[in-house]
This record gives structure tokens, sequence and C-alpha cells, in this order.
């Protein structure tokens, strides 16, 4: 269903990573183009055979690549992608799923560190050359992780990797997984995404590791968040739509919940006018969580196994999707 690899084109859409110039050094033969903007996708896409991309894409590209066999995605979420469109366009489509387990994951346990360790504050501090002294109220002093419970919502290579790196703090970690019977990994419990409003009032900290799917989208909302605790944080590293940013806001600026550490938020870039980003109690990270520099080759890996399995006629990709 691909052309052989002299005949092939693949187009690299990206913003900002090198894709191009790590896949020349895998010395392929493969004819490849790269586009940095959305523009230039749109000039490209119909001389392209494979696209591999990840935020350039949207389903109405589809009418203008009519040579268009295979989606590799560099996001680990796909939920860009109109699975039916793609179905229906006889276009495969393959995620990036663990390419970026050990980033996000990594990403996630600095956020709750830095939120117990007040490391945000240490550096307003430092940019008000402020040695802020000892601290006697309790409740605004450092604290330690171990003893702490972390609610994972979405256990899956991310979040099961976070629940390792949480247990190594002598977290207590409850997982929250679509099917519980996919097993509790490193956390201490598994329970269904149905007894998330159960577990919300054990947690200190609730880092959501989940893909934005119908069942997950809006699912903390101004009701979960009312039973946080008003000691617990929310940490995201999933996607902004999971949350329902007003009803954040809103917790966070009564204090419902005591702060919030946002990898990710409803739209992105997050606006200048956000109340969030002159919160006190919010660290904010620009969707960097999955950032890290072997990101090109972690995905090249991914293509290279496709690419292979498509040529060889196999109908099973790695992270199929579609
Ligand atoms: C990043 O957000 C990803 O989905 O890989």
């Amino acid at each position: 269903m691909l052309p052989a690899p002299n005949a092939m084109t693949i187009c690299f859409a990206h913003a900002a990573y090198r894709m191009q110039d790590r896949f020349a050094a895998r010395n392929t033969g493969i004819r490849s183009i790269e586009v940095r903007d959305r523009a230039a996708l749109e000039g490209a896409v119909g001389q392209a055979d494979v696209v591999v991309i990840s935020g350039l894409w949207k389903d109405d590209l589809i009418p203008l690549a009519p040579k268009l066999r295979f989606v590799q995605s560099i996001s680990a979420g796909v939920d860009q992608y109109g699975k039916e469109a793609f179905a229906k366009a006889g276009i495969r489509l393959a995620s990036a799923q663990g390419a970026n387990a050990r980033a996000v994951s990594e990403h996630a346990i600095s956020l709750i560190l830095a939120l117990a360790r007040l490391l945000p504050e240490a550096r307003d501090n430092q940019a008000k050359r402020h040695w802020r002294g000892m601290i006697g109220d309790l409740t605004r002093r450092e604290d330690e992780l171990g003893g702490k419970t972390l609610l994972v919502v979405g256990l899956g290579r991310i979040g099961g990797r976070l629940a390792q790196l949480a247990k190594a703090f002598d977290m207590k970690v409850i997982g929250i997984r679509r099917d519980p019977a996919g097993g509790a990994g490193a956390a201490d419990e598994v329970h269904g995404l149905a007894a998330l409003k159960a577990q919300l009032p054990r947690a200190d900290f609730v880092a959501l590791t989940c893909p934005l799917t119908p069942e997950t989208t809006g699912l903390i909302n101004a009701e979960a968040l009312a039973l946080m605790r008003p000691d617990a944080y929310l940490v995201n590293v999933a996607r902004g739509r999971v949350c329902v940013e007003a009803d954040v806001v809103a917790a966070l600026a009564r204090g419902q919940i005591a702060g919030a550490a946002l990898d990710c938020t409803e739209v992105e870039p997050l606006a200048a006018d956000s109340p969030l980003w002159a919160m006190p109690n919010v660290l904010i990270t620009p969707h960097t969580a999955g950032e890290t520099r072997r990101y090109e080759d972690n995905v090249l890996d991914l293509l290279m196994e496709n690419l292979g399995r498509l040529g060889r006629g196999e109908t099973a990709l790695k992270n199929q999707v579609v």
C-alpha cells in the first residue's frame, strides 16, 4: 500500500523539532520534506505518502493529501485526529505513545516536588532578592512527600511510571484507569473511572496523566474539585480540556484547593489575560512535560518500525490507532 522506499516521500511537520536532520542521519534513501507551519504544510502535503506530525494536524488536510497512506503521530495523545475520517480515507494512524513516558512522568514528579518544596515561591523571592526566614505557620511551610497520597488519573505508560517514581518517595499511590483489570502496576491500589469521586478526598496530590477522550473531557469540574481537600494540589500533564478551566480558576481563587501545577490549558498558548498567570498558588509550564532531547529519535524509531511493517504488508502497526 505504500510506495517502495525510493519512490516514497515523507513530510515532517512540526514547529520546532529537528525531525529531518535526525532522519537524514539514518540514511534510509527515502525522500523527505520538512515544514514548520500550517501554510507550508498545505503546500507540501499533496506530495506526501507519509506525514509525521502532531499539533499542526487538522482533518481538513485530508482532501489536500491524495497520496497520504500513513500518519505517524509525534504526540502520544491522538485527540486531534478524526479516527473515522482516517478510516474513510484509507489512512493509517499510529501514536507516539511511550516516546515521552519518561519525560512526562519525570515532569509530573518535578511539579509535585516543586509544589511540596515551595520552589515557585523561592524563585519569586530570588527575583526580589528576598531571603525568606524560617516560618512557624505549618500550613505555609515546605513539606515532605513520604506518607502523602498521590491519586494518578490514567495509569497508562506515563501514569504507571509516575506511580513508580512516587513510590521511591514513599508516597501512597492510588491509580484510576479505564480498565482496572489492567492492574495496579507500582500503585498500591487501582480503581475504575467511576470510582474517581470516591477517591478524590483521599488525595494530597491529584495528577492527571490520562488521554483526552469523551470520558475524560471535563472530568475535573466544580463537583470533582469540591471533593478535593483544601490542602490538596492538582497537577495536569494530560490535556487542558480534562479540566473545566473556569472551575479550576474558581476553586484556586477561593482556596478550595491549595494550588495547581498545569502543563496544559484549555486553549494553548494560554491567553495573556488568563487569571491563571498571576495566581500565587499556580505553577505553569508551557506544554513542555514531554520535551526531551531524545524525542526526535524516539519518534523515528516508531516511524521506522511502522514503515517496515507497512512495507511487508503487515496489518498491525506499533501503537496503532487506525
Ligand atoms: C504531548 O502532549 C503528547 O501527546 O505527546
